[in-house]
């Protein structure tokens, strides 16, 4: 099987899948490839928390040119997988290929799959994007071209607890990812303190809980597939609301936007983690870090929304808030603004590339040491 994922998250997947007990995992681009039984397609949807979307190839063949690539996909026996009252939808992604369109490779696809049906029983299955029986994959890599059923149906970003969100809000994944790449221990507090929809506050709270990211999916792909087990499924599903943990310390949000927190709070309420993640209004420059150890992290806004001073100066404050009022924390801050991030004035002891959407973004460490206010400055010239 195949998971996707966003760049830069690869190896947080490829853990969290080893642990979870996939066999043969190997990292590739922008995707992990494992193996596993059909209870642990079942499995990796619920639990994997940095995964897309989770894909079940079923065959290869050349495709160099359009004959072939109808010819390849009517040949498939789509009759084990849909029946002609089912509906369909096909994605389709190339890369150096003879073939330059996705789009039109999609729809290539879904024209072969139809054609079957409709020369062997005279019905047709329909094509339905928001909610198919089946969703079917195509990857062209040069003349290979790979057939996966997507047993995710909508992308597992789409967690569910997200009610509404503010502008620029990060993905459910993404928020994920952030805090499994901070190592965060779980053994102490966890601070956003410009929460937005609180979508990394909401993530973190999962996490020390140890509860599955898709505990609040409506449904998944496989659900809907021919030989979906209902009672595996109930099973593994049940199995998982055994596993939840203690958790002893603080996950604390603040956002400077009365609006934006009153969104935060009904995203928190609706998750049901009303009683464990504490939210409150505030301009970070007020904010200090509870007692003890903790890990910060913060999603600014973003340099394109304001002015240039104004970002220099932004950012000169969070830092200095940082030394002030965060010792004993390791604070981190994703931004695609590299240059913003400088004025910072702390030396980051981490620097990791990743992206969020299209922006090619940092996501910085910055260990701010009690007792000394200098931490590690940066030289700014
Ligand atoms: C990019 S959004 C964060 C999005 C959030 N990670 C999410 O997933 O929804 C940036 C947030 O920072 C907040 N913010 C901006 N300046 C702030 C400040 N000085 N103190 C606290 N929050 C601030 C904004 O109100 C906004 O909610």
């Amino acid at each position: 099987m195949v998971a996707k994922t966003i760049s830069g998250l690869e190896e947080v997947l490829a853990r969290e899948l080893t642990e979870l007990g996939a066999i043969d995992v190997e990292v590739l681009k922008r995707a992990v490839s494992f193996k596993g039984d059909q209870g642990f397609l079942y499995k990796a949807n619920l639990w994997c928390r940095t995964a897309l979307r989770i894909l079940k190839p079923i065959t290869t063949f050349e495709a160099e040119d359009n004959e072939s690539l109808y010819e390849g996909i009517k040949n498939i026996h789509w009759e084990d997988f849909i029946t002609p009252e089912n509906t369909l939808a096909v994605d389709a992604v190339v890369s150096d290929s003879f073939f330059r369109h996705s789009q039109f490779v999609a729809q290539k696809t879904k024209d072969a799959i139809v054609d079957r049906f409709r020369d062997r029983t005279g019905k047709r299955p329909s094509v339905n994007l928001d909610h198919p029986d089946l969703k079917v994959n195509i990857r062209i890599h040069k003349n290979e071209c790979t057939v996966s059923l997507d047993s995710s149906g909508q992308s597992l970003h789409k967690r569910g607890y997200r009610l509404n969100a503010v502008e620029a809000p990060l993905s459910e994944v993404l928020a994920a990812g952030l805090i499994l790449l901070s190592g965060w221990d779980k053994r102490s507090n966890f601070i956003d303190a410009m929460c937005g929809s609180g979508t990394i506050l909401i993530e973190a709270a999962l996490i020390a809980f140890n509860i599955p990211p898709g505990y609040y999916r409506k449904e998944f792909g496989f659900e809907k597939w021919k030989d979906f087990d209902q009672d595996l499924w109930e099973m593994i599903y049940n199995a998982s609301l055994t596993k939840q943990t203690e958790f002893e310390h603080r996950i604390i949000g603040s956002d400077i936007s009365p609006r934006n927190l009153k969104i935060a709070m009904e995203n928190v309420r609706f998750a049901k983690f009303h009683k464990d993640i504490e939210l409150e209004e505030m301009p970070f420059e007020r904010s200090r870090a509870p007692e003890g150890r903790g890990t910060l992290i913060i999603n600014p806004p973003y340099g394109e929304r304001l002015q240039e001073d104004d970002i220099i100066t932004f950012y000169k404050s969070i830092g200095d808030t940082l030394k002030s009022n965060y010792q004993n924390f390791s604070a981190w801050i994703i931004s695609s603004d590299l240059q913003a991030l400088k004025f910072i004035g702390l030396k980051p002891t981490r620097n990791i590339h990743i992206f969020n959407g299209p922006l090619e973004c940092k996501f910085c460490k910055f260990e701010i040491y009690a007792g000394s206010k200098k931490g590690k400055y940066m030289d700014l010239k």
